[in-house]
């Protein structure tokens, strides 16, 4: 009979009720919304998410799951606010789109289980559409810039690859490069950066590292560009090369909280089975080999 047990239960969770401090246009059709949220803003790590809906309305009724972007402290520089990056694409983030600063809204985290923080040379993350939100946390802890309750400094290096269809889709680069991450910008159109998809810059920017290197590469976008990068690292690996490979799943989510089963991947077993994992509580953050795309 198979388990159903995950080492990230919701356990930890608050549901907060709160508005929005800011919520403005950082790219095409892309928004940064901030919310004062004290309990999460002091106990998330990269990779974790909130869900979050629309208090005083009816639809959509349910939450939507968005990574945490940003923390950031109040004027006495205790962890109190939480920034969210997302884009305008179906119900509910059309309708926050369009609701100003004031706004009523629902929250509930930290969710998930977030990125492992193992030590390595260099960490790349490799990212495209919206995949990015995950990241400036992951990087700034990396670099020892920002700490989370747990060991930062882990990486010697941090940069971004970031795909995107085309340069105005691009949301928060300057802020990577204000974390200090190097950033390697593609898009569809060749509007920014190399016109160039991201697992082959990918690939690219692996074969010239040094051999004896560890390095991380954690992803987050589109399901076939994280099976692609998946690849990229799997084939550099069996050449005998120290990459380890995490993505972070996208699936569509109901409750965020383990109990709907909405949000359900094909996880490979320590039997070489697989079986479907709830990405919200299992997840979002899986080794890549584990994945079944
Ligand atoms: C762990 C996690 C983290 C995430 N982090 C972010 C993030 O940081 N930023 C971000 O922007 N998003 C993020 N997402 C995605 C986010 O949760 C939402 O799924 C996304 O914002 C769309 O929500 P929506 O209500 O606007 O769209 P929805 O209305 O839910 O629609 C989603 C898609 O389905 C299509 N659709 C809707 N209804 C139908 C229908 N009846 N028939 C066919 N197609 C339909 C829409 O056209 C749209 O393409 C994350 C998801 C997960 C699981
Ligand atoms: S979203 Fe409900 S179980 Fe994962």
């Amino acid at each position: 009979m198979s388990s159903l047990h995950a080492d990230y239960y919701a356990d930890g969770l608050v549901q907060h009720e709160t508005e929005l401090v800011v919520n403005e246009a950082v790219a095409e059709s892309t928004y940064r919304l901030r919310v004062a949220c004290p309990a999460i803003a002091q106990s998330c790590v990269p990779g974790q998410f909130v869900m979050i809906r629309l208090a005083d309305v009816n639809a959509p009724l349910i939450g939507r799951a968005f990574a945490v972007w940003d923390v950031l402290p109040d004027d006495q520089g205790t962890p109190t606010y939480i920034d969210l990056i997302y884009l305008k694409k179906g119900t509910f983030t059309t309708a926050c789109a369009e609701s100003p600063a004031g706004t009523r809204v629902s929250l509930w985290g930290p969710l998930g289980n977030g990125f492992a923080n193992r030590s390595c040379d260099h960490l790349i993350m490799a990212v495209g559409g919206i995949g990015q939100t995950p990241m400036l946390l992951l990087g700034r802890e990396a670099l020892g810039k920002q700490s989370f309750g747990r060991e930062s400094g882990w990486a010697g290096h941090a940069e971004v690859i970031y795909g995107a269809r085309r340069s105005l889709l691009h949301a928060g680069v300057e802020a990577f490069r204000q974390a200090g991450f190097d950033v390697t910008l593609c898009t569809d159109d060749g509007s920014a950066g190399t016109r160039a998809l991201v697992p082959d810059v990918l690939a690219e920017r692996l074969r010239s590292l040094e051999a004896d290197k560890s390095v991380r590469v954690v992803t987050c976008g589109p399901e076939i560009m994280m099976e692609k990068v998946a690849e990229v690292c799997e084939t550099l690996r069996l050449e005998g090369r120290q990459i380890d490979c995490q993505v972070s799943m996208e699936t569509p989510m109901a409750c965020g909280i383990g109990i709907c089963f909405s949000c359900v991947a094909k996880v490979k077993q320590d039997d070489g089975e697989w079986d479907y994992k709830r990405t919200c509580v299992e997840g979002p953050i899986f080794d890549a080999e584990k994945i079944v795309w």
